[in-house]
């Protein structure tokens, strides 16, 4: 990779946003080290029964009650990769496919309508088929063209879903056209950042409202997988 492709890219202050993220943004790590540590606690103990309250009820910032709610390593892994998306909040799941199944099945309901491109990875094309099971509408376009998109939109089209690189067939779509079409119709745009990552593409710069990113396939050294965004275009 040349320099000068690094630096239109942004490459070296992404590489320093990943280094320092844990003490820069993160719930930060104790006794001055730059990375915060593991903590493998599950469950989360405190003195007064008024206290757990306050966490169950959202109310203690940083603090947490049970690991699969969340905890201090997956929020520093939230922290960094909400900064390099340059979003407003991420939310780690197992995987990438336990990510896309809760954007789908927490915002679409029977009868609903998304338009997803027909380039699809093929364990996200098997869950489409499972929402169709359950009564969402799905037309599979080819996403090379907004136009295209737009011929396909109903009046109960709730979003647009498409992936930057196609995998496997690497088609890209019109990331542009399709965010200003969903910006100009008000549509929530989905974008599955697997196959460039924050590092090469930001979804959010083309308007997308969601991000999701399979760090399983990006990265051995992460084990927690997955995460989508909430950006601007959703608040
Ligand atoms: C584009 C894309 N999205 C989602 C996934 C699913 O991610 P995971 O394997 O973490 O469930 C993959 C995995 O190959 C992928 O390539």
């Amino acid at each position: 990779m040349s320099e000068e492709f690094k630096a239109q890219q942004g490459w070296e202050i992404l590489s320093t946003l990943n280094v320092h993220a844990d003490h820069l943004f993160g719930a930060g790590a104790a006794h001055g080290g730059v990375h915060a540590p593991i903590h493998p606690s599950v469950q989360y103990g405190y003195e007064r029964v008024e206290d757990l309250v306050a966490v169950f009820q959202g109310r203690a910032k940083n603090s947490c009650s049970y690991a699969r709610q969340g905890a201090p390593t997956t929020a520093a892994l939230e922290a960094k990769l909400t900064r390099l998306e340059n979003g407003v909040g991420t939310v780690c799941f197992a995987t990438g496919m336990a990510a896309l199944s809760a954007v789908f099945l927490s915002l679409l309901r029977a009868g609903d309508h998304m338009v997803a491109t027909r380039h699809l990875f093929g364990n996200t094309n098997s869950l489409l088929g499972t929402l169709e099971g359950l009564g969402v509408v799905i037309d599979k376009v080819d996403c090379g063209t907004a136009e295209t998109v737009a011929g396909a939109l109903r009046p109960n089209t709730r979003l647009v879903f498409v992936e930057t690189i196609a995998n496997p067939g690497t088609q890209i779509p019109d990331l542009e056209g399709i965010g200003a079409l969903c910006r100009s119709r008000g549509l929530l745009f989905v974008v599955d950042n697997t196959n460039t990552s924050p590092a090469l593409f930001r979804p959010g710069t083309v308007g997308a409202g969601l991000v999701v990113n399979s760090l399983t396939m990006n990265s051995a050294l992460l084990v927690i997988a997955s995460t989508f965004r909430l950006a601007g275009a959703l608040g």
